[in-house]
């Protein structure tokens, strides 16, 4: 079991480990003391993990309600964080009550911004349930929405009073999930030296709990000290590795490339596309261990929109350049050079004619269609 202290102002703790549900009345008690909790929670996560959360808690005399509800990357917008914080409202939740968020990177995110904005704020525990929330979206405080004119285009920063990574949670995960999680926390190994790279090149799966422990926290580490160290600075932005064109890419597939896929491309449209080939060589060496997409074969004009999307002709736009394994420079660049570094980028990975994964874009649509 691993605590991180994270020295934010009121400092919290990340727990991670196996059977931390069981603890929970526990870790949570002197955050609620004598006030209730609301769990919002994935109406597919709450009938496997909501009422281990929910005795845990009582056990500890404390009162819990609990709010299911649907979620989508396509729902993931200000009416669903309105309609939660009519729900809250209609609960009598008071300003001194605690909200836990359980579930993945969406609920994160969305619990996130409700938290934030009802009654001003209010404390919000996270307990993630997949390796992406575990690892990323459940810490530091980050959350974006989804507003029709684009992906992530609205949010807020709130720091949680604690979270609890329950590694027992992934036994259920799709293994699809984990390998979004692999994405991520190959971005990790690619943004700060650590051995994470050197992790990676062994195997990592969720029957290594003793790995993932150490990889989870290795990860956690490395977020919660970039945003402590540039509370102002561009170089936070180094978190953003391949995000701009890996949110273009689910964008122009309509999300039919998932998350952590989509994200590992972006970091191979940057490495290539900014002459770093020996980076992307490497990236792509670990992508392709884990099964993760190396190669798109999609219209270049359909992602490069969508990315330049966030920028106009005169502005400069931040770009996180992979230049070697743990070290990513964050630098400015005009809407127009990040264009030629994207399609650069994008047509190195575009699959070799002949090679079998041509046939790779047809499969999308079908998925998407489907
Ligand atoms: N704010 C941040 O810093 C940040 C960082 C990374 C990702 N994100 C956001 O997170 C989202 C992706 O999150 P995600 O990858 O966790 O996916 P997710 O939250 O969509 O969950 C994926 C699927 O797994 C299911 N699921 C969740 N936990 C499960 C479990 N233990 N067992 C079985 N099924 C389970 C969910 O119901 C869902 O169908 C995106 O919207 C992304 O933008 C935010």
């Amino acid at each position: 079991m691993k605590c991180i202290e994270v020295k934010t102002d009121p400092p919290y703790q990340i727990w991670i480990g196996p059977a931390l549900i069981g603890e929970i009345g526990k870790l949570i008690a002197p955050i609620v003391e004598d006030h209730s909790v609301v769990i919002l929670s994935d109406m597919y996560v709450d009938p496997l993990y909501g009422d281990a959360v929910c005795t845990a808690i009582e056990d500890f005399g404390i009162e819990v309600k609990s709010i299911p509800f649907m979620v989508d990357e396509s729902s993931k917008n200000l009416e669903l964080v309105e309609s939660l914080l009519r729900m809250l409202a209609q609960q009598s939740i008071s300003r001194n009550d605690v909200i836990l968020a359980l579930g993945g990177g969406l609920i994160a995110d969305v619990v996130t911004l409700t938290a934030a904005l009802y009654l001003r704020g209010v404390k919000v525990i996270h307990v993630p349930t997949t390796l992406v929330a575990m690892l990323d979206a459940a810490i530091g405080g980050n959350a974006d929405i989804n507003i029709p004119e684009g992906k992530s285009m609205a949010g807020v920063c709130h720091d949680p009073s604690l979270v609890v990574a329950d590694l027992d949670l992934l036994a259920s995960l799709p293994d699809q999930e984990i390998k979004n999680g692999i994405g991520e926390i190959i971005k990790y190994a690619v943004i700060e030296k650590s051995d994470l790279y050197a992790k990676l090149k062994n195997h990592v799966g969720r029957t290594d709990m003793n790995d993932l422990e150490y990889i989870i926290g290795k990860c956690a580490e490395i977020k919660v000290g970039i945003l402590a160290e540039n509370p102002k600075s561009s170089q936070r932005g180094v978190l953003d590795l391949g995000l701009l064109v890996g949110q273009a890419i689910e964008i122009a597939t309509d999300n039919a490339i998932d998350h952590g896929e989509a994200l590992g491309l972006g970091m191979l449209v940057m490495a290539y596309g900014t002459g770093n080939s020996k980076t992307g060589d490497k990236i792509k060496v670990l992508l392709d261990k884990y099964g993760l997409m190396t190669t798109l074969d999609w219209p270049e004009r359909e992602i490069v929109n969508a990315a330049m999307f966030k920028t106009s002709p005169t502005s400069r736009y931040t770009a996180v350049i992979p230049e070697d394994i743990g070290q990513c420079v964050v630098k400015r660049v005009t809407s127009r050079e990040l264009m030629l570094i994207i399609r650069k980028g994008l047509s190195a990975i575009r699959p070799k004619k002949g090679s079998i994964k041509v046939g790779r874009r047809l499969h999308l649509l079908r998925r998407a269609k489907s």
